[in-house]
């Protein structure tokens, strides 16, 4: 059974094609990343699902009922937290939540119970009482997702959560949407960190307003054309663009302090590769075949299409 199961959503802004022929099913339970980069229309998309903008095309269901048409009953299944989550900066952390779960009419025994619980696992507990205007960046995005969450919605839509939270409040957030996955919650998280992409079931790649790429994090990886070759050395985009214009190399990637050579064979262009870095005086610490890893899946499909957009 699915939570989400939408065909051919299209939502266009003047000329801009926000949503292009969308189709989408997430499995009832399931923890489904959406990743793209800016303007890939991650939003847009939530927007649609959860009711909030009326798609120019396409159909199905959220929840069980018909996508917009249903939209009031759709509204009662889910909890949208958009990017922008609006939380009352001149209340504190208990009073925000209390009001969302007064809007959601939840039972006092049943939402300080949970407030209690989900305010200790992110470690804000101490911080109940205190004004939201004075809490950080992450800790609001803590409070906002347990705002979301009160009422224990059938699914959740997740508007990048985490954007700007820091790695400790991402683990605590990441704690807190396991745990609602035991309790049979369906999420639909969109996300620019791969690393959070990588915990998710099953996960798709979004450009221009089309899914370029689904699958589980696993199976992504082994769709990689080609192999991928890992460079550690100081001088990073010198080795780039050093590399790029070799014959067999499809692309070169900076990522942290490693540099990922994509190449179509990696025994046939090895000594080539060497040679050019020697040639260079380049000291490589280490130049070896290494497992495709999710951004080097999606960078070279998106470069690739940013290649056809050029071209065509
Ligand atoms: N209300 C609007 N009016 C006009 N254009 C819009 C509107 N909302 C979105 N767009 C355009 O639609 C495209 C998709 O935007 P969207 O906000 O869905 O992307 P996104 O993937 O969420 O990006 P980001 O990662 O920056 O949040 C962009 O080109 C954006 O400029
Ligand atoms: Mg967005």
């Amino acid at each position: 059974m699915f939570a989400i199961d939408v065909q051919n959503l299209t939502k266009n802004f003047r000329d801009v094609v926000a949503v292009d022929n969308l189709t989408l099913q997430v499995k009832e339970g399931e923890i489904y990343g959406l990743v793209g980069p800016d303007g890939a229309g991650k939003t847009t998309t939530l927007r649609l699902l959860s009711g909030v903008l009326k798609p120019d095309k396409g159909e199905g269901t959220v929840t069980g009922f018909r996508l917009f048409h249903d939209r009031e009953e759709i509204k009662e299944n889910i909890s949208y937290m958009p990017q922008r989550f609006a939380l009352y900066t001149e209340l504190t952390v208990e009073e925000n939540i209390r009001f969302y779960a007064d809007v959601f009419e939840v039972p006092p025994k049943v939402w300080r119970e949970r407030a209690e619980r989900w305010l200790k696992m992110s470690n804000l507990f101490d911080f109940k009482n205190r004004l939201v205007q004075n809490l950080s960046g992450g800790m609001k995005q803590k409070v906002a997702l347990i705002c979301a969450l009160i009422h224990t919605p059938k699914m959740l839509l997740l508007d990048e959560p985490t954007n700007g939270v820091d790695p400790v409040s991402r683990r605590d957030f990441w704690g807190i949407l396991y745990g609602l996955l035991k309790e049979k919650v369906t999420i639909l998280v969109s996300t620019a960190y791969l690393d959070e992409a990588e915990r998710c079931d099953r996960i798709g790649l979004l450009y221009h307003g089309r899914m370029l790429l689904e699958g589980d994090p696993a199976a992504v990886k082994n769709r990689f054309p080609g192999q991928v070759a890992e460079i550690i050395c100081g001088e990073r985009e010198r080795v780039k663009s050093l590399l790029q214009d070799l014959e067999g190399v499809q692309d070169v990637i900076v990522s942290g302090d490693r540099i990922h050579v994509h190449l179509d064979d990696f025994k046939r262009r090895e000594s080539v590769v060497r040679e050019r870095l020697k040639g260079a005086d380049i000291q490589a610490e280490c130049f070896a075949p290494v497992s495709p890893s999710l951004e080097d899946v999606f960078m070279s499909l998106v470069q690739r299409e940013q290649k056809k957009g050029e071209a065509g």
